[in-house]
């Protein structure tokens, strides 16, 4: 397959800071890539190594075969980018805003014109097209973005945390819309802060920290990286959370967690079928009676904490 996205050991310092530090990636043409990584990753300085918005110090990236910093027009003609920060000029309405993108990628008055129109009514955003950006909402403002960000019917789409900040509402619309984007064979590289959303998305999830890959799979394959299933027992009364609890961490591989107000014992534990009736044996024995005993795969949430370490000490950065 060829790639439509591809880095490889990109660094970007500023100052001390390596905000890319060895970074590397690999999208096929028609695949969706998240990137994940907590505040300070260094997700944001890719995406603009990639889309020629910012040189890197070493390392090479290509969009479509084509380097990024020998050929960066090129690039952008290929490319549509939805920033972290918001590119659409407040004092213009939805619709000129679509319109001078379309003229800003060369396309005739007409055609512009044309296009804007299609975008509009692709992203519901009909009822405040002649109205200026500034009045929209961050959720209406950030289908503009996207919708600005589509007007060349580019090939290659790269999204900046596209739903940060958006209700659940706006931000299952914007998911509709990226996973049309995918259906049409476009290859997509978003950064996201969200698990659920890398886990509905994402083809493959490439976790970053300090500048670096960490990991990389299908969320699937993330998941099984944290190595274990997660055993959760519900009990019938508070009074028998103590023994479950014991019997529980004898075969935990981590730390044990108890909830009083759900009567809930949870811990990882080996992917083993005869442990889970060895447990189920033990807390019968003990008289405890379950109101739940179920074995699942730790969700995303629970392999980022795990594989991102500790949080930085300093606060955020
Ligand atoms: N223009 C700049 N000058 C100095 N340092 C910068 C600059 N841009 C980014 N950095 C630093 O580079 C590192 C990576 O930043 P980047 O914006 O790529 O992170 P991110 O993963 O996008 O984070 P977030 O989730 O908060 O958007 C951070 O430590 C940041 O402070
Ligand atoms: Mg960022």
């Amino acid at each position: 397959m060829t790639s439509a996205i591809l880095a490889e050991d990109l660094v970007k310092t500023y100052g001390r800071v390596r905000a890319l530090d060895g970074f590397g990636l690999d999208v096929p043409e028609g695949k969706v890539l998240a990137l994940l990584g907590p505040n300070g990753a260094g997700k944001s300085t890719a995406v603009r190594v990639l889309t020629t918005l910012l040189r890197p110090d070493a390392g090479r990236a290509e969009i479509m075969g084509v380097d990024v910093v020998r050929d960066p027009t090129a690039v952008r003609r290929m490319i549509g980018v939805t920033g972290q920060q918001t590119s659409v000029d407040a004092q213009l309405t939805g619709r000129e805003n679509l319109e001078m993108f379309g003229r800003l990628s060369r396309l005739s008055r007409r055609a512009a014109r044309a296009r804007a129109d299609e975008l509009i009514e692709r992203f519901a955003l009909t009822e405040f097209a002649s109205r200026p950006s500034r009045t929209y909402s961050g959720g209406q403002r950030r289908r503009l973005d996207l919708a600005a960000s589509l007007i060349a019917g580019p090939p290659v789409v790269f999204l900046d945390e596209p739903t940060t900040g958006l209700d659940p509402r706006s931000r299952f619309g914007l998911w509709e819309s990226v996973a049309e984007l995918a259906r049409e064979g476009r290859t997509i590289l978003l950064t996201t802060q969200y698990l659920e959303e890398a886990d509905n998305l994402a083809d493959t999830v490439t976790l970053v920290d300090h500048g670096r890959v960490v990991a990389q799979g299908t969320p699937d394959e993330l998941k099984a990286l944290a190595g274990s299933g997660v055993l959760e027992v519900v009990v019938r009364s508070a009074d028998m959370l103590e023994k479950t609890e014991r019997i529980v961490e004898a075969v935990a591989t981590g730390r044990t967690e108890v909830s009083e107000r759900l009567l809930r014992v949870t811990a990882p534990v080996p992917d083993q079928a005869d442990l889970l009736g060895e447990v189920m044996h033990s807390l019968g024995a003990a008289g405890v009676r379950l109101a739940g005993f179920s074995l699942r795969r730790p969700t995303l949430d629970e392999v980022f904490l795990t594989l991102t370490g500790e949080p930085e000490t300093g606060g955020v950065r």
